[in-house]
C-alpha cells in the first residue's frame, strides 16, 4: 500500500495535503500528495511500496486536525468491469491486503458521493459475502477494509487499523439533534466530547456536579450539553438564553464581556464558541489555563480566508509556549470537526496533578 487516502472537509484539501506532507517528512516516509480542491479526499503517495501502512503506524490518527478519517490503499482501480466489480477487489483483499474485522464502503463528502451512494449499498452485502467466503473477514483482525467508488468503474481498496482511525465512516459524527436543544451548535460540543475524551473518562471528566463557564452562551446550546451532564454552568453573553434551559436552575446567565469576565472561583470546565479573531479567543484560553481558572477548554477558532494550516500551527505554538512558561504540563490538540464549518475546534487540558476541581 503506497496511497494514502485522506477524508477531508470539501474546500479544505490544500489544508490536509500541507498537513500530511509536513508530518509524513517528520515520520521519514516520503512521498508527495495529490489534492484538488473541492474533492472532499487527498493523496498521499510514497516513495516506498508499503509507506501508507508505515506512516499508519507512525502517526497518531487523532493527532490530525484537517483529516476526516484515512486509510492505506492499493492504486485506483481505474476499469473494473461491470459484470464482476467483486472479481478484481477480491483479488486484491486476498493479495495486498490484511485479513479484516470489518468492511466499510465510504463515498466522498461531494456531490459525486451522492451519486455513488446506491452503489455502495448495494454493493456491500455481496461483497461482504464475498470476502467471507474468501477467509477476509475475520473478527479478532484490528483492521477494518474500506472501499470507496469514484464511479461505476473506479474505486478505492485499502484498510486502516481500526484503533487509529476514525469511529464514523467517513469520519462524519452522525448525531442526532436533541428537540429540546436551543441551537444546532450543540452537535459541536457534543461532537468535541465524542472526539477529545475517551468514552471511559466520560463519567469522571464530564461527571455532574462539575462547574463550567460557556463564554459566549446564547442562546445556550453547549450550555445545554453541560447540564444535560448535570453540571453548573456559567453562561457569559450580552444575548438572551433560552428560557427553558433556565428554568433548569443549574445555569447562571452574566451578561458579561467573554474576554473580561473572570471566575471568582476556579471551575474544571471552560468552553467558548465567542466568534472573534482566533489569535485573541487563543490568548483568553491560555490566560484561563496558565492563571488556572479552568482545568479543561473546548473552543472553536475560526479560521481565515488563507494559510489556515499555518494558522493553527502558529496559535497552537502560541499555546504550547504559553503553557511551557507556567510549567504546565498539557494535552493540546485541535480538529476541523464535521459540524464545523470554516473553524476548528481546540481542547487544552491541565495534565499536572493538581486535584479535580469542582
Ligand atoms: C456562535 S454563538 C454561540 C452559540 C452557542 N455556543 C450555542 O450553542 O448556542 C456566538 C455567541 O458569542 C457571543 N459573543 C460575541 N462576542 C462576545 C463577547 N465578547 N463576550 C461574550 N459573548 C460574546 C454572541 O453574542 C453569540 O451569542
Amino acid at each position: 500500500m503506497n496511497h494514502l487516502f485522506l477524508h477531508c472537509r470539501p474546500g479544505f484539501e490544500k489544508e490536509c495535503a500541507s498537513e500530511i506532507a509536513e508530518i509524513a517528512a517528520d515520520a521519514g516516509v516520503y512521498g508527495f500528495p495529490k489534492a484538488r480542491e473541492g474533492d472532499g479526499y487527498v493523496l498521499y503517495v510514497t516513495h516506498e511500496p508499503d509507506g501508507a501502512v508505515r506512516l499508519m503506524s507512525k502517526v497518531d490518527f487523532h493527532s490530525l486536525v484537517f483529516t476526516r478519517q484515512w486509510f492505506g490503499a492499493v492504486p485506483l482501480f481505474d476499469e473494473l468491469p461491470v459484470s464482476d466489480r467483486i472479481g478484481p477487489l477480491l483479488t486484491a483483499a486476498i493479495e495486498s491486503l490484511p485479513v479484516c474485522g470489518d468492511l466499510w464502503i465510504e463515498t466522498v463528502d461531494t456531490n459525486l458521493g451522492k451519486e455513488m451512494s446506491g452503489l455502495s449499498k448495494k454493493f456491500i452485502h455481496p461483497f461482504r459475502q464475498a470476502l467471507k467466503k474468501a477467509g477476509r473477514l475475520s473478527e479478532r483482525s484490528s483492521w477494518r477494509l474500506h472501499l470507496v467508488f469514484m464511479s461505476g468503474t473506479q474505486a478505492w481498496l485499502g484498510a486502516a487499523r481500526i484503533p487509529n482511525s476514525a469511529v464514523w465512516p467517513m469520519g462524519i459524527a452522525r448525531l442526532r439533534l436533541p428537540r429540546a436543544a436551543p441551537s444546532r451548535a450543540t452537535l459541536k460540543l457534543e461532537e468535541a466530547w465524542h472526539h477529545f475524551i475517551p468514552a471511559n473518562e466520560w463519567d469522571e471528566r464530564l461527571c455532574g456536579g462539575l462547574k463550567a463557564v460557556d463564554l459566549g452562551a446564547a442562546p445556550g446550546g453547549w450550555t445545554w450539553q453541560l447540564v444535560q451532564r448535570g453540571m453548573f454552568v456559567d453562561a457569559v453573553d450580552n444575548g438572551p438564553m433560552d428560557p427553558v434551559l433556565m428554568e433548569s436552575g443549574q445555569v447562571r446567565h452574566l451578561k458579561s464581556d467573554g474576554f473580561v469576565y473572570e471566575p471568582r472561583k476556579a471551575v474544571y470546565w471552560l468552553v467558548c464558541d465567542i466568534a472573534d479573531k482566533p489569535a485573541r479567543v487563543t490568548s483568553l484560553i491560555g490566560k484561563w489555563v496558565a492563571e488556572g481558572y479552568c482545568r479543561e477548554a473546548i473552543f472553536n477558532l475560526k479560521l481565515p480566508m488563507k494559510q489556515r494550516y499555518a494558522e493553527v500551527k502558529k496559535l497552537e505554538q502560541r499555546l504550547q509556549e504559553k503553557m511551557a512558561e507556567r510549567d504546565l504540563r498539557i494535552e493540546l490538540r485541535f480538529k476541523q470537526l464535521y459540524h464545523d464549518r470554516e473553524e476548528v475546534t481546540g481542547h487544552l487540558r491541565v495534565l499536572t496533578p493538581a486535584g479535580v476541581i469542582r
